[in-house]
């Protein structure tokens, strides 16, 4: 689908607003869903190695007749590769795990400040960046603070910041931190467990828009101006997570939705996510 929107990095690379993502797809189902929703129009596919399914996600990409530089391929380090010669190392394992020559996107999974190894990491990335090993550079649950840090030590601001961001859980003062330092936002588990799919403001916006509430909550999102990745292993899904770009939801009802925030988050706290 040609027509999603791209946003514009600090780096000058474009990034497609919408894509997919692909944790908890296991290895056997991954290179299918990749290759339907590459056919279907997507071309951003957030991957990572914790996932688990690098190879696969590879093995999908080269399914499809699509040219490499059309497509935008995310992967992103783990905690546990924390660390300047861990980081190059996890660098080069994806690289060669997914059988792509350079990554779109690669991002530090978690800050993990407990370890305070997050500055050393991201020399690392600025480096894999240098070497043309990976286009754009960013980070996913920094803070402010942790932001901060990275520019001040390194001058090097990240192009993403990959956070939660859902109707129950808005995220907006780090949308906002985000904004104020150029860096663009992009919004993970976007539809919230399903918290919000019975909520009556996105019922009455499905009714009036004759869209589902999970078309609504993701346009919510493309109306916010970050970029989104909702998962799915169904082809059906993948489409109609796709069919959003025809219809606007009024001010009015953005609004609404707005109002649906309960700072309820899904995941865990970047403050205290140190997991191996
Ligand atoms: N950086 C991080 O720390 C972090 C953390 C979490 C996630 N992420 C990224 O963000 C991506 C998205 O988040 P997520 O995977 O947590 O969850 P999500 O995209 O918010 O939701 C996925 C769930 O929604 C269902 N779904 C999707 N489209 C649907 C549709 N049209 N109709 C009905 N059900 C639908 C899927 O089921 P079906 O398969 O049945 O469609 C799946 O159960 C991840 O895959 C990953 O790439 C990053």
């Amino acid at each position: 689908m040609s027509d999603i929107p791209q946003l514009t990095l600090n780096d000058g690379y474009r990034l497609p607003q919408l894509g997919i993502g692909v944790w908890q797809i296991d290895e056997s189902t991954t290179p299918g869903v990749v290759s339907a929703a590459v056919e279907l129009g997507v071309r951003l596919i957030d991957g990572a190695f914790i996932y688990g399914n690098e190879a696969s996600m590879g093995e999908g990409i080269r399914q499809t007749p699509i040219p490499r530089e059309d497509l935008f391929v995310t992967s992103k380090v783990w905690n546990a590769s924390q660390g300047h010669a861990a980081a190059h190392n996890a660098i080069e394992d994806s690289l060669n795990r997914i059988g792509l020559e350079y990554l779109d996107l690669l991002l530090i999974h978690w800050p993990c400040p407990a370890r305070d190894q997050y500055v050393e990491t991201w020399r690392a990335l600025i480096e894999a960046r240098n070497a043309g090993k990976v286009r754009s550079i960013g980070v996913s649950n920094f803070n402010p603070d942790h932001l901060d840090r990275l520019i001040a030590e390194t001058g090097v601001t990240p192009a993403v910041n990959q956070i939660e961001i859902n109707p129950r859980f808005q995220n907006a003062d780090l949308r906002a931190a985000n904004d104020a330092r150029g860096i663009i936002t992009q919004a993970w588990t976007p539809l919230g467990d399903g918290r919000s799919f019975d909520a009556p403001v996105i019922s009455a916006a499905a009714k009036r828009t004759g869209k589902s509430p999970i078309q609504v909550i993701l346009r919510w999102h493309l109306q916010l101006g970050h970029s989104v990745i909702p998962r799915s292993t169904k082809r059906t899904h993948l489409a109609s997570n796709l069919d959003i770009l025809d219809f606007r939801l009024s001010d009015t009802e953005m609004a609404a939705l707005t109002a649906l925030n309960a700072d309820d988050r899904c995941g865990p706290d970047p403050i205290a996510f140190e997991a191996d």
